[in-house]
């Protein structure tokens, strides 16, 4: 088989990147590990910038999500008792818009499937091959039987465990990595948001968060140990701890019931550099993760997939290969201002051990941060999302 592009991960990287594409008249094919089943049992973030959901629209999967999600004008940060908001439009002009990861993948794989896109779900043991010379091929076995891509360019959008970044050459590829002592515990529950609007509480106890999907389906987590298991976390721990953590009217007016979803993730920051190799390109998660304070993550894979949508549309329409080259530079200059964001926010909202100073600094930075123009400027226009850099 044969394609221009071909694409290693059905995630919302994958997916997002091939629609473009498609709308362009460029051809790809989507080779996925997973079934589609699987792909959307996947529970992640909801908070979608102004570039994702611009982008969603562009690639033709936006109906739902101009119809479901929820847009956002501010969210609140509390500590020290109480609760200060950060006017995201009034700050910035600009607004984000609740809506799940999920969905997002849901809604993408739908018009894939649509616009007769092909994507191969379920292959195993996928290898790239020859993409430092012009004639890049990837060769996979489905069924039990061994098959070849041979195409123009490979797009890694294989997440953080795939094999695209593993594939790179040890001596060129550089990592970065940060790994938290904690994790989140986060449930879904068929009950009304406590607020309409986000809530990141720093607490003695440790962080926790008020999050939505819907007017009856609400997601909050709050900061737990490593060493805990789900199963030491019964829906009455987990809601006492969590009210414990915020501020008493949120505490008083919240909805609880039973968990239909209850899970742990760890913190991680990383990032590989460079993000190209000859004609392989990584996206999104495959080549850097954020820990979820601030929801970056699939607006950073949705950033990186802006980047090389333009940078491919440009090189196969306009000749513009040189800036093929420039993919890398363009979205690590990107990534690293998000990975600042999300590690401060990290840092200023969990308990981070035994440490008063630290804490009363914290304290004091959440303070200076919310009490400024300045401040809350910087936290707005970091949350609503930095501009895209410009491929040219
Ligand atoms: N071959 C084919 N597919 C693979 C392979 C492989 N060797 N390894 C992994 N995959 C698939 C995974 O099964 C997954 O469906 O690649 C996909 C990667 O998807 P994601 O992990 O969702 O990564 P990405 O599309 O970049 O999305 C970024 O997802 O992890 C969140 O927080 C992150 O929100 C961000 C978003
Ligand atoms: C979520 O809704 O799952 C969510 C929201 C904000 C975050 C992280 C997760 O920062």
């Amino acid at each position: 088989m044969k394609t221009q592009v071909a694409i290693i991960g059905a995630g919302p990287s994958g997916l997002l990147l091939a629609q473009l594409l498609h709308r362009q008249g460029i051809e790809t094919v989507i080779l996925e590990a997973k079934s589609p089943e699987y792909v959307l049992g996947r529970i992640r973030a909801g908070v979608l910038e102004q570039g994702t959901v611009e982008l969603i629209r562009e690639a033709g999967a936006g109906a739902r999500m101009d119809r479901e999600g929820h847009v956002h004008e501010g969210f609140s940060l509390s500590f020290s008792g109480r609760r200060e908001r950060i006017n995201l439009k009034e700050l910035t002009g600009k607004t984000v818009t609740v809506y799940g990861q999920t969905e997002v993948t849901r809604d993408l794989m739908e018009v894939r499937k649509a616009t007769g896109g092909i994507s191969i779900y379920e292959v195993q043991d996928v290898q790239l091959h020859d993409f430092d010379t012009d004639k890049p091929r990837v060769t996979y076995i489905k069924d039990g039987e061994q098959a070849e891509l041979e195409c123009d360019y490979i797009a890694g959008c294989d997440g953080f465990h795939g094999v695209s970044r593993k594939s790179a050459p040890r001596d060129k590829l550089k990592t970065f990595e940060r790994v938290y002592p904690f994790g989140w515990l986060g449930i879904l529950s068929r009950t009304p948001p406590v607020s309409h609007e986000l809530i990141y509480a720093n607490h003695e106890r440790g962080l926790a968060l008020c999050s939505m999907r819907s007017d009856n389906l609400s997601r909050y987590y709050v900061q737990c140990s490593l060493d805990d298991k789900v199963e030491d976390w019964s829906d009455e721990r987990f809601w006492g701890e969590l009210k414990a953590r915020l501020p008493e009217d949120v505490a008083t007016s919240m909805v609880t019931g039973p968990a239909i979803e209850k899970s742990i993730a760890p913190l991680r920051s990383f990032v590989a550099e460079p993000m190209k190799f000859g004609r392989m390109f990584l996206v999104g998660d495959a080549a850097h993760i954020v820990p979820p304070t601030g929801a970056k993550g699939l607006n950073l894979a949705a950033s990186d997939v802006y980047t090389l949508y333009h940078v491919l549309r440009k090189a196969y329409r306009e000749g513009r290969i040189d800036l093929l080259d420039k993919y890398s530079e363009l979205c690590l200059r990107r990534i690293w201002k998000a990975e600042r964001f999300s590690w401060w926010m990290t840092s200023v909202l969990h308990k981070l051990g035994e440490d008063p100073f630290g804490q009363r600094i914290q304290l004091a930075e959440l303070e200076y941060y919310t009490g400024t123009l300045a401040g809350r400027t910087t936290i707005a226009e970091n949350y609503v999302g930095l501009p895209y850099e410009k491929v040219e």
